[in-house]
């Protein structure tokens, strides 16, 4: 990334506001290669200059990705005047990182959920063209039968504007119905609209995994935390 200001440097990584940064530098908090800056706007180095705040220090990393396992009722949105966004659940060290959720899961769906602030990754990860696959358990009031999985293998046709890409489906359990559902695009409602064209209605959505990131089966909705090294491999990051 090379140079930028101080008080850019530790306002990207969610440290504090502008401004409260601005007073914590003028206060010889922060040491740059081991010397006091009391200078906001000095320039220091992302790969080499070693930042410190309080003496503890602060490592430069120009993107924050996160898992989290979205809770029901919580819009996937970054701000709603009427209802809870999935941002509001964050701490405002991220909140302050300017992360936005990637793809959208309906209010009550639940499940695997990025947030990130590298607007690339969300192009890479769902556009169609780029086949990433996405898996859900879909639970159903109704078994739609075996016909629905040569139907969703098919490409299933939701209305006469659009035919949903070839699919995978399975079914893990008959009592209560679940079943798997692996698509390729993130249409409005997509999985819901898809059952609903072979006659079974979803009463409840969990996304699992996107490419091969799995939902880590630990967090329990609402948490979240951030992606490991590996992790970030699995989604092309870099
Ligand atoms: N498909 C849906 O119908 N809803 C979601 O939230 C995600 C996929």
């Amino acid at each position: 990334m090379g140079s930028m200001r101080l008080d850019r440097f530790l306002g990207e990584q969610g440290i504090a506001t502008r401004s409260e940064l601005k007073k914590i530098i003028k206060k010889g908090r922060v040491k740059v290669d081991g010397r006091i800056c009391t200078d906001p706007g000095c320039h220091v180095d992302t790969e080499t200059s070693r930042v410190t705040l309080d003496d503890v220090p602060v490592e430069y990393s120009r993107y924050v990705y996160l898992m989290m396992n979205k809770p029901g009722g919580v819009l996937t949105a970054t701000t709603d005047r009427y209802g809870r966004t999935v941002l509001d659940l964050l701490t405002d060290k991220y909140r302050r990182m300017e992360v936005f959720p990637v793809g959208r899961l309906d209010k009550d769906t639940e499940g695997l959920l990025i947030i990130t602030n590298n607007g690339s990754l969300a192009h890479n990860l769902l556009s169609p063209k780029k086949r990433v696959p996405k898996l859900y358990e879909a639970h159903l009031d109704r078994y739609p039968g075996e016909l629905a999985i040569d139907a969703f293998k098919k490409g299933v046709v939701i209305n006469s504007e659009f035919t949903a890409l070839p699919a995978e489906l399975r079914f893990i359990s008959m009592e209560p119905v679940i079943a798997h559902v692996e698509i390729y695009e993130g249409k409005y409602h997509q999985v819901k609209r898809m059952f609903k064209a072979v006659g079974a209605e979803v009463t409840y959505l969990k996304r699992l995994r996107m490419g091969q990131l799995e939902l880590d089966e630990k967090l329990k909705p609402g948490e979240y935390r951030e992606l490991t090294e590996e992790e970030k491999g699995l989604i092309g990051t870099e």
